[in-house]
């Protein structure tokens, strides 16, 4: 189908403008939204992509739970509606618009949301033992939405994201009669929001549900696997994972449904919101630089050191890794290249939090190399855009990684991505081996297998390249210039809507 099919017939530029009564309506379902709750990509997906689709013509909502941050950030939120009683409690629905133009729906619901600390964490570092509910709710109330709760916006489409938002599709499907068009959207398999059998009946299905053909997982119930069951249409956040979730090494145990729905998966690689991330504009990094002046990025490599108490060196060519430090992104690799590594000229300088023992890892390594290897524990945005402003290389040695940003971000900043070749990873840099060299289509280093050898392989091939500063300098630039924003993918997911509309009974 022609790629302007359906579109309002005038479009307004711009992030978060007004659009026409005629736009699609789409109800986004998220549990994370940049800038107000984020622990990972996900939320930066979240807030940018309606703001990227506006001036396509869609007309989003994104509805999103209420919780304490999210409350104090828009005190001014105003009931548009309510029930008296949702697992446990009365809740209500808050409307509210963002500095940047987003407009949300915020369910506010204190007995399920109103907890200090990790959104989905106890103190006690576990899950919250109602986390079913918790989302169940969320999406109970994106149903009802669906069908016509607010007198004066319905959705056309309900797009969720994650297996917070699968069972959407799932209320939707199930409750027969007209509904929106269904969209699921997976940043990451590794999540599944399986609970047992036990539990099935809080979710508010039908018995008739608890079957292969429905939201039954390996004996009991998967709320991701619910979306993937019942959305008219799928997404993920790269092709390259769209692909190799349909394989047993990487589907998780879904890999089967993946594949018998693949005719309706697409892969759209994911974009960073290009104002939040501009070395040019950018208040937390020492200097303004871009790609036509790159020299000032040098200012910020030299306040990243003396930040983290590494050496002034700035002819050493300096790693960051800015993370969620969990399995699937392959820091220990990093940890055990690391006698190797310091044998070259390096320094390291390292954010991220997670896994106690990769904690302390890098908190010894830190120790026991000061000046050579700086370690911040923590999650802190402002130091990571200072990380990106100021180190050489990005290391991303995940071993999936659906998408991905901060490669992306990693690109945009000059500081070029040494990355493992799988998922999003490989969809966004293009290794710089001879052939890239020579055709000068290179912007980063890929390794495989995601091994400690092949990491040092590659961090050596960086090296090489870091002290060739022509070869280098003409890297960055086009690393810098490559388009990482939402415009390409936000056109993809206009096209999905516009399929998954096609589908809708009703
Ligand atoms: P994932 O969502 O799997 O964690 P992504 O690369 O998609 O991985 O997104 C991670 C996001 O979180 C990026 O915006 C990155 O900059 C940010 N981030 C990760 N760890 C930290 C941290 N410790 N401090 C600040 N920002 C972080
Ligand atoms: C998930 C994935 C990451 C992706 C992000 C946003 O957290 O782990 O690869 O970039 O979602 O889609």
């Amino acid at each position: 189908p022609a790629q302007d099919e359906g579109l309002p017939r005038r479009c307004e530029e711009g992030r978060g403008k007004k659009k026409e009564a005629s736009a699609m309506r789409v109800l986004s379902v998220t549990p994370e939204f940049f800038p107000l709750v984020k622990t990972g990509g996900l939320a930066d997906v979240a807030g940018a992509l309606p703001l990227a689709l506006a001036p396509l013509g869609v007309n989003a909502r994104t509805l999103l739970p209420a919780y304490p941050a999210v409350r104090a950030a828009l005190p001014d939120a105003t009931p548009v509606a309510g029930l008296d009683e949702l697992y446990g409690g009365p809740v209500r629905l808050l409307q509210a618009a963002t500095d940047e133009g987003a407009e949300l729906l915020l369910l506010d619901a204190p007995h399920l949301y109103d907890r200090p600390g990790n959104i989905y964490l106890a103190p006690t570092g576990s899950d919250w033992p109602d986390n079913h509910r918790r989302f169940a709710a969320l999406c109970r109330v994106a149903q009802l939405i669906g069908s016509g709760l607010l007198p004066d916006w319905q959705p056309d489409l309900v797009h969720g994201h994650d297996w917070q938002a699968g069972l959407a599709a799932a209320y939707l499907a199930l409750a027969g009669g007209p509904r929106p068009a269904t969209v699921l959207t997976v940043h990451n398999l590794a999540f599944q929001g399986w609970v047992p059998a036990a539990s099935f009946v809080e979710l508010g299905l039908p018995a008739t549900a608890f079957a292969i053909e429905g939201v039954e997982y390996y004996g009991g119930a998967g709320m991701l696997k619910a979306g993937l069951y019942f959305a008219d249409r799928l997404s993920t956040v790269s092709p390259t994972y769209a692909r190799e979730i349909q394989t047993p090494e990487h589907g998780m145990g879904l890999d089967g449904l993946m594949r018998a729905r693949a005719g309706d998966l697409v892969g759209i690689t994911n974009g960073i919101d290009t104002e939040v991330w501009d070395p040019a504009r950018d208040p937390h990094l020492a200097a303004p630089y871009s790609a036509a002046d790159p020299a000032p990025k040098a200012a910020s490599k030299a306040a990243l050191q003396a930040r983290l108490g590494l050496e002034q060196r700035p002819q050493t060519c300096m790693f960051c890794i800015v993370s969620r430090f969990t399995q699937q992104k392959g820091i220990d690799l990093v940890l055990e290249a690391l006698p190797t590594l310091l044998g070259y000229d390096t320094q390291l300088a390292v954010l991220g939090s997670g896994e106690p023992v990769l904690e302390q890892g890098w908190a010894a390594a830190a120790a026991a190399h000061p000046g050579r290897i700086g370690y911040v524990s923590g999650y802190d945005e402002p130091l990571s855009h200072l990380m990106q402003g100021g180190a050489d290389a990005i290391l991303v040695p995940s071993r999936f990684e659906p998408c991905g940003l901060t490669q992306l971000i990693g690109l945009r900043y000059g500081t070029l991505p040494v990355v493992a070749r799988v998922g999003g990873l490989a969809d966004t840099v293009i290794d710089a081996n001879e052939a890239a060299l020579a055709d000068e289509v290179a912007t980063g280093i890929q390794f495989a297998p995601v091994t400690a050898l092949a990491l040092i392989e590659a961090v050596h091939r960086t090296m090489a390249l870091f002290a060739n500063p022509d070869a280098w300098a003409a890297t960055v630039r086009r690393a810098m210039t490559r388009d990482v924003g939402w415009t390409r993918a936000a056109q993809h997911y206009l096209a999905l809507y516009r399929d998954a509309l096609r589908r809708v009974p009703g």
